[in-house]
């Protein structure tokens, strides 16, 4: 069944013929319902998890579509503001003169802050309520909207370097508490070491494993977002690779050791699902008597799983609301 949000957009999208760019529509049964329109169909996303939403439909994962000029763009409210500022921004830059824009979301993500941001790209904008959930419907782009060109992000973590990141990457504005705690107890020595970042974000824990002398480091995300992040924060390192993957699945040969900090949420629900996952492969990817780091929030119920995975587990110090790990494959 449709969502209030997709039932809005394909209410406002209409009759409408020409091509359209579907970025990170947020439901499968939208994109459905946007193939049985016909016309041309252009789907991105950010995350590969998302791409395998609709059978016989093929996305393409991208930070940003492709350059073009677009006739119709529909657009889902992002979890990040920043981001989304941006995605508005570019929509705005590559817009034809008589495109509409279609922008939608829940009022409880914040989509009703973004008039004045929309004000500033967009000569006529309107909107349309609906439940819990708003549309703003933009056309005539003003002359001079520029894609977003914003620098990327950075922060320092002592004793490790420089990470590099961008909106809608994990806690890219500053070290996540969770990632500070796992960082005390990291290992500093991984001397011919071969070693797997799953779940990298900006690449924090892999940086912390090159730098320590790790003989091959992978990072792996599902975001290419993130990887893109990694990607720089780990460019002073050959021997580091950052892949985009889906936990991990496809990643050849195994580790000595996999760091990792878990996720809590899949898309924008909480799950603890997914961090389970993270569990199986990081056991699947290890060698035997390879070691686990892990952190997560305390409250998720990560510690039975770790403990059917892991011989030999010590339940390292951290601050409140956090538990540290270290698993030993028996
Ligand atoms: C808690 S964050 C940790 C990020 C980074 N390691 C850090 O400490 O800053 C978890 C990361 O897992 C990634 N992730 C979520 N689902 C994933 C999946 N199915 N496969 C791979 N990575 C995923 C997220 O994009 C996010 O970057």
């Amino acid at each position: 069944m449709l969502s209030v949000v997709g039932d809005l957009l394909l209410e406002a999208l209409g009759e409408s013929a020409g091509s359209l760019l579907a970025w990170e529509p947020g439901e499968a049964e939208l994109l459905l319902r946007l193939t049985e329109r016909g016309g041309e169909l252009t789907w991105v996303e950010d995350d590969l998890t998302r791409l395998n939403l609709v059978d016989d439909l093929r996305g393409e994962q991208r930070a940003f579509p492709a350059e073009a000029e677009w006739e119709r763009i529909i657009l889902r409210l992002s979890k990040d503001r920043e981001r989304g500022r941006r995605m508005l921004g570019w929509a705005a830059a590559h817009l034809s003169k008589e495109g509409e824009l279609l922008f939608a979301g829940e009022n409880k993500g914040g989509i009703k802050g973004f008039g004045k941001t929309l004000r500033s790209l967009f000569e006529e904008v309107e909107n349309v309520s609906r439940g819990h959930c708003r549309l703003w419907r933009c056309r005539q782009p003003l002359a001079g909207s520029t894609p977003p060109t914003e620098p990327e992000a950075a922060y320092e973590v002592e004793g490790i370097g420089t990470i590099y990141t961008q909106p809608g990457v994990f806690s890219w504005k500053h070290l996540d508490n969770g990632t500070e705690a796992l960082l005390q107890w990291l290992p500093n020595d991984y001397a011919d070491l071969r070693v797997l970042d799953l779940g990298c974000g900006a690449g924090v824990l892999a940086l912390a494993a090159a730098k320590h002398g790790a003989a091959e480091v992978v990072a792996t995300d599902s975001s290419v977002l993130a990887v893109e992040s990694a990607r720089r924060t780990l460019s002073d390192y050959p021997n580091a690779t950052v892949v985009s993957a889906n936990v991990g699945e496809d990643l050849s040969g195994s580790f000595d050791t996999v760091i990792s900090n878990l996720p809590v949420h899949e898309g924008a629900q909480p799950s603890h699902r997914l961090g389970e996952r993270f569990i199986e492969a990081s056991h699947r990817l290890l060698k035997s008597d390879g070691e686990l780091w892990v952190v997560f929030q305390e409250r998720m119920p990560f510690e039975e799983t770790l403990q059917r995975y892991f011989s030999e587990i010590d339940w390292l110090d951290a601050p409140r609301g956090y538990t540290v790990a270290r698993g030993v494959k028996g």
